[in-house]
């Protein structure tokens, strides 16, 4: 019902020449995965990456958009300038935005909206600080982040978006939520968007990956929990051999 998603996330990472090698070996490494396999790469590598992975099973994505359709916006990305490089996916709401660039909850929704405007797939990405969860705010937190990201967005684009719960505490830190806390946490999410939509499109149609140091030990234990879909992968995603053990979990 709900096809893993593996996305990787490049972030500020790989020069052309870099995304030249890691594409060359990844490609044949992943070609017979089950999962969707994603790799979101920084606005320089996106042409390169996009001509590479033309005809195979790796599709390409992008780390953030403007909301704007264009105008002064310096330093800034239109999902338009996206689209005309074939880009189907771009992450929204990463905890590196929110923490360092002043991403907040209504940019992101307005990010989301412009990416479904044109076509982009938003995979939005939510999740708690170490305080916030020693504080015991995780649900209060994510529902607040969840609200505000989907608010005003219609069902029928429920296919069109993918959830990445990111515990901060765990994102490039090598400590990972055990599978069953990702999982529990995913679930309260999934909860979220049955309250704002319906149970079955939550349950048939929202995709949730989890994201946070996943890599190729603890890859198949957490993509076996019933509520993880996927997994946004950001240090393993940059080593061919990892990401493509962390693609193909369950071999
Ligand atoms: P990580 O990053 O896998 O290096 O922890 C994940 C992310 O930030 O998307």
């Amino acid at each position: 019902m709900r096809r893993p998603i593996i996305a990787g996330n490049w972030k500020m990472n790989n020069t052309i020449a870099a995304t030249k090698a890691l594409l060359t070996d990844l490609i044949p490494l992943v070609k017979d995965a089950e999962a969707e396999v994603v790799v979101c790469v920084p606005y320089t590598d996106i042409a390169t990456a996009g001509e590479m992975i033309k005809g195979t099973n790796i599709k390409l994505g992008a780390e953030n958009v403007h909301w704007a359709e264009k105008g002064a916006f310096t330093g800034e990305i239109s999902a338009d300038m996206l689209k005309e490089l074939d880009v189907e996916y771009v992450i929204i709401g990463h905890s590196e935005r929110r923490q360092y660039f002043g991403e907040t909850d209504e940019t992101v929704n307005m990010r989301v909206k412009a990416a479904l405007a044109k076509g982009l797939k938003p995979i939005i990405c939510v999740g708690e600080t170490l305080e916030e969860r020693e504080g015991g705010i995780v649900e209060k937190v994510l529902v607040r982040q969840v609200e505000g990201a989907f608010k005003d967005i219609d069902k029928s684009e429920l296919e069109n978006i993918v959830i990445a719960y990111e515990p901060v505490w765990a994102i490039g830190t090598g400590k990972t939520a055990t599978a069953q806390d990702a999982n529990d946490t995913i679930a309260i999410i999934r909860n979220t968007m049955a309250k704002l939509y319906c149970e079955k499109c939550a349950e048939e149609k929202v995709r949730i990956q989890y994201g946070g140091s996943m890599n190729p030990k603890n890859a198949s234990e957490l993509m076996a929990m019933e509520q993880i879909d996927g997994g946004l992968i950001g240090g393993a995603s940059l080593k061919a051999v990892d990401f493509s053990q962390v693609v193909k979990y369950n071999k």
